[in-house]
């Protein structure tokens, strides 16, 4: 029996600021599901915790930007970003959020914890400040031009040209992007967590695993890269970094002098594991000390190779400072996804949705996942094409998985009735074969538990390479004429054969998995008895066409050919600017309404145009009452010909926006106006 362990496995919080994407998937959300999928089907007691970081100035910044609180966007994100991990089948225990008041309370006391102890620093700095919003600027508040790679447009705290992070001040030419404007520099007071303290215990820890004198990981199961970026870190010598912002979206700094300020976004997101893995205990009957207290339990962070330092130096520091808690036994951190030759990039859109790619390729999930593994930059970057997909889709999942695994069942319900024939006397190929299901399923393990998830999804494609080979070498379908006892025991070989390929492929694809499972008609058993019933097979994947790719490509290329409302009508033909300055639009303001004497879908209105006072008639009645419409604010074509409506001269148009579903909204102006004011 294999001693059962106790894991905690977090994957990076994803920022609740937008949708996920591919990228989001391979670098940390798909190898962590392997992972716990693996974990949990040999009986190990596993807390697998994720959620939404919903803090931070990009949220604040989203929100300006859409007109609306940043608590509205983190609500919008996070059910559509917990939604993509489910369609996907990322399996969290739990999938929490920064938002909610145990995260609060936890990320709170924490601070507060370490800030009784003495752990903190205050300093007082100069940073930049918006006079014209009087407000201090958050780094991702200020652009400028990179220092290091010298493009314009990189944000105060990392230049997405280039990778590198910065400090606000280190900006050319900073621009504060609340009102465009050059931001002063101000005094503030902030207070830091002093990491070139712990430079010590850390390198000792980050490169011989032994901490407190106890061997407590294995640094040669660490990936080059994490303990490369961590060491340069330390080595260039860490300093001091401050820990609050002045922002007033987050959590609250709860001391004095903490007013008007909260804790730095990448302080509390780690903390989300553990208030994370609070909620999940407190709903499971758990204890959830034992998750994060017991040095027996395992540690394991998923993420991207953005957030080493983070999960490396930082939140370590954050643990140890406090007492009690566990250190990482390791930080599997992948390296990027890039996309038909470009970085993925949110704000250029270029990127694949992975909603959208449900909606384009419905019930693919498993499709996605195999791809995904199979190219995952586990040492270095990688790149996704669509071309590749397809290839590895059909050469790979349709003529080897699918294929073996269809042939096999559809003989056996043409031969035998659908039952397992029985086994009979075996060769040594046949004996190669079904040796090959153990030493695979070995191999596969060996892969999994040291991080290489794509060997490991390889080697399994290999099993199922050798069930086509094994297929097409026998022959079953001609021998069956003449020795039919050695068809038996091909097609039972086969079947195992199918079996072994269900379970070693279920950490990879559970929906495919189980669906062969279904197949086969087996639930938990590791053998198919003589004559076990199967079930008709369908097919296990279909191929992805050329135009389905080509669409996709197309669609990268030209993010517009999707209509974000498919409703929309056509645009209509293209008019000149002159064309366009015939028409006299001007603010107005309605002064009286009343309904049509004659017509139950007209208003007469009265109207201050601020040339003149007139009628109008509008076909509004059904969606306004007049005293709804008194003393509004609106748009008027002021020069359209006057015309007689239902026995009533009316001189203009109010304009009217109109949705999908026929209702109306006036266009008004979204501040006060004077009458008359030239729209244009
Ligand atoms: O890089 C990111 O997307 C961050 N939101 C990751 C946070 S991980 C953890 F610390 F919460
Ligand atoms: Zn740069």
């Amino acid at each position: 029996m294999e001693e059962k362990k106790r894991y905690t496995i977090t994957a990076a919080l994803p920022y609740a600021n937008g949708p996920l994407h591919l990228g989001h998937l391979a670098g940390a959300y798909l190898p962590a599901d392997i992972f716990v999928r693996y974990l949990k089907a040999k009986g190990n007691d596993v807390a697998f915790i994720c959620g939404s970081d919903e803090h931070g100035a990009a949220i604040t910044l989203r929100a300006k930007k859409e007109d609306c609180t940043p608590q509205e966007i983190v609500d919008k994100n996070h059910e559509i970003i917990k939604k993509s991990f489910a369609d996907f089948g990322i399996d969290f225990d739990i999938y929490h959020r920064t938002s909610s008041k145990l995260h609060h309370e936890t990320a709170s006391q924490i601070f507060k914890d370490l800030y009784d102890k003495g752990s903190f620093t205050q300093e007082t700095t100069n940073q930049f400040f918006d006079q014209e919003h009087q407000q201090f600027l958050a780094d991702r508040y200020v652009t400028g031009t990179c220092p290091k790679c010298n493009s314009a447009g990189a944000y105060g705290d990392q230049c997405e040209k280039c990778g590198s992070s910065l400090n606000a001040n280190e900006l050319i030419n900073p621009i504060s992007t609340l009102s465009g404007k050059t931001p002063v520099l101000k005094e503030t007071t902030h207070w830091f967590l002093p990491m070139n303290k712990h430079e010590k215990w850390l390198k000792t820890w980050i490169e011989t695993g032994i901490l407190d004198g106890k061997q407590q990981h294995d640094p040669t199961k660490w990936r080059k890269q994490v303990i490369g970026q961590c060491k340069s870190w330390i080595d260039n010598g860490l300093q001091p970094r401050s820990i609050t912002r002045d922002l007033d979206w987050g959590v609250k700094v709860p001391v004095e002098g903490g007013e008007g300020k909260v804790l730095y976004v990448w302080f509390d997101a780690p903390i989300g594991y553990i208030s994370a893995t609070k909620q999940w205990a407190a709903d499971n009957s758990k204890n959830w000390e034992d998750y994060w207290k017991d040095s027996n339990t395992q540690l394991i962070h998923f993420i991207g190779k953005d957030n080493i330092v983070f999960h490396g130096i930082i939140f370590p520091i954050i643990l140890k400072e406090h007492g009690d808690f566990i250190l990482p036994t390791n930080v599997p951190a992948n390296e990027f996804l890039n996309l038909e030759g470009d970085k993925i990039s949110t704000s250029r859109n270029w990127a694949v949705w992975l909603h959208e790619y449900l909606e384009d390729f419905p019930n693919k999930q498993d499709e996605l996942r195999y791809v995904l593994t199979s190219i995952a930059p586990e040492t270095k970057d990688s790149e996704f094409t669509w071309k590749d997909f397809q290839a590895r889709v059909n050469n790979e999942l349709v003529a080897i998985l699918g294929n073996f695994l269809n042939r096999s069942i559809v003989l056996t319900h043409k031969y035998f009735e659908g039952k397992v024939p029985e086994q009979g006397v075996l060769t040594d190929y046949d004996n190669q074969v079904l040796q090959a299901i153990i030493s695979t399923q070995n191999r596969v393990d060996e892969l999994i538990e040291s991080y290489r998830f794509r060997d490991a999804q390889t080697e399994a494609m290999t099993l199922a390479r050798l069930g086509n080979k094994y297929l097409a070498d026998t022959e079953p379908w001609k021998l069956v004429k003449t020795d039919e006892t050695r068809v038996k025991t091909i097609l039972n070989v086969s079947l195992q054969l199918c079996l072994g390929l269900s379970e070693i492929f279920k950490p990879f694809l559970p929906k495919t998995s189980s669906r062969i499972k279904q197949f086969l008609n087996a639930t938990n058993e590791t053998v198919l008895t003589n004559q076990h019933q199967l079930n008709a097979a369908e097919l296990l994947f279909q191929k992805i066409e050329d135009e389905a790719v080509e669409a996709q490509i197309e669609k990268l290329k030209n993010p517009t050919v999707k209509q974000s409302n498919p409703k929309a009508k056509p645009m209509k033909e293209e008019i000149t600017f002159d064309d366009f300055t015939k028409m006299d639009i001007r603010v107005a303001t309605i002064l009286a309404a009343e309904k049509h004497p004659d017509a139950d879908k007209l208003l007469k209105l009265t109207v201050d145009t601020g040339i003149d006072i007139r009628t109008v008639v509008s076909g509004i009645a059904e969606h306004y009452k007049p005293e709804d419409v008194i003393g509004k604010q609106v748009s008027m074509l002021v020069n359209l010909a006057p015309r007689k409506i239902r026995g009533i001269e009316s001189k203009g148009m109010i304009l009217m926006a109109e949705n999908n579903e026929g209702s109306l909204a006036f266009i008004s102006p979204e501040k006060a106006m004077d009458n008359g004011g030239e729209v244009k």
